[in-house]
């Protein structure tokens, strides 16, 4: 027998330095993700959708509701990583915990673990009570689960697994490090619902230093083709969708539920923090019109090892 993963050339490259924070393969630091992600939850409250979702939604109809759309996304995820009954599944950057929620509550798992950098997000999250779910603040490079998982998913957190200034060979490396280690978690036969932003037409070069400096510090978003290199012999493609359509019209609902409660958010954040979310609300939802961003969905199976043929 041969393991399908030896039959592609280990591109691991060497683990990172857990001492070392500035090593660029370990993606965003804490106090990176914290810079965004811990501007406060009743901040974040104000316009986003009841579940929380803080991620593209998946619309259908003109009608629908954010909340309708964020709702159908999560199930998109749960059906496409085959959640549904498994005892164990994880969530890769779980956010303020609705995909945790809805897994233990509507979905039969019996224990549902996320992970996130945010403070405020895993404080939240602890907070609920909730039976079955577990939040850790964890990076997903230092994840040693006690038990394999049944379905891994990962919504909005992939973006940023890798830092600015790497190259294409760099990148490949450090997303494949990640797949690996979701491989080995996984079941046999285990599924995996994964979703990103990526790179369109343009690269970073093309993209204003306001991302860099003032909104995702440390995050350099992924290309399709660096997603499928590093998937190579760990995982099949199942289904992939591009809804750059879908997050335009996502961002243009929290810009208008923000806009809304603007006063309530200045009194909380401040108007400089309003002014930037307001900023980047407006840059983003022209970058996935234009097609300089895609929303990449994709489902995954872990490939197992196949005997070769020819041989008994
Ligand atoms: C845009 S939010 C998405 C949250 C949630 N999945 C949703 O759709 O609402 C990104 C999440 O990824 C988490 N994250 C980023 N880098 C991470 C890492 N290296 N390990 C674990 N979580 C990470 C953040 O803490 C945050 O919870």
């Amino acid at each position: 027998m041969q393991a399908a993963q030896d039959a592609v050339p280990a591109a691991a490259g060497p683990e990172p330095d857990p001492a070392d924070p500035s090593d660029a393969g370990r993606g965003a630091s804490a106090e990176a993700i914290r810079h965004h992600y811990d501007v406060g939850n009743a901040f974040y409250r104000l316009w986003l959708d009841p579940t929380g979702s803080y991620s593209c939604a998946l619309w259908e109809t003109g009608e629908d509701a954010l909340e309708q759309a964020q709702v159908r996304k999560l199930e998109h995820h749960i059906r496409e990583s085959g959640a549904p009954g498994a005892a164990r599944v994880l969530d890769i950057g779980c956010g303020w915990g609705g995909l945790l929620q809805r897994l233990v509550q509507q979905h039969g798992v019996g224990c549902a673990v996320g992970l996130t950098l945010s403070e405020a997000q895993a404080a939240f999250v602890t907070a609920q009570h909730l039976p079955g779910v577990e939040v850790r603040l964890e990076n997903w490079l230092d994840h040693r689960p006690e038990a394999p998982y049944g379905a891994i998913v990962s919504i909005g957190a992939f973006e940023h697994f890798a830092r600015h200034g790497l190259s294409r060979q760099q990148k490949v490396e450090t997303y494949r490090r990640f797949f690996r280690h979701c491989h080995d978690w996984l079941e046999p036969g285990g599924g995996m619902s994964l979703q990103s932003i990526v790179y369109g037409w343009a690269g970073s070069k093309e993209f204003c230093s306001f991302f860099d400096e003032e909104i995702f510090p440390e995050s350099d978003l992924p290309r399709l083709g660096e997603i499928f290199d590093s998937l190579d012999g760990l995982f099949e493609v199942v289904r992939l969708r591009n809804d750059r359509e879908h997050y335009e019209r996502t961002l243009s609902q929290w810009r208008q539920r923000l806009r809304a409660r603007r006063a309530e958010a200045v009194a909380l954040v401040g108007e400089a923090t309003v002014v930037r979310y307001e900023k980047y609300f407006q840059l983003c939802m022209i970058g996935f019109h234009v097609g300089s961003m895609g929303l990449a969905r994709l489902s995954l199976r872990r490939l197992e090892p196949q005997p070769r043929p020819g041989r008994a």
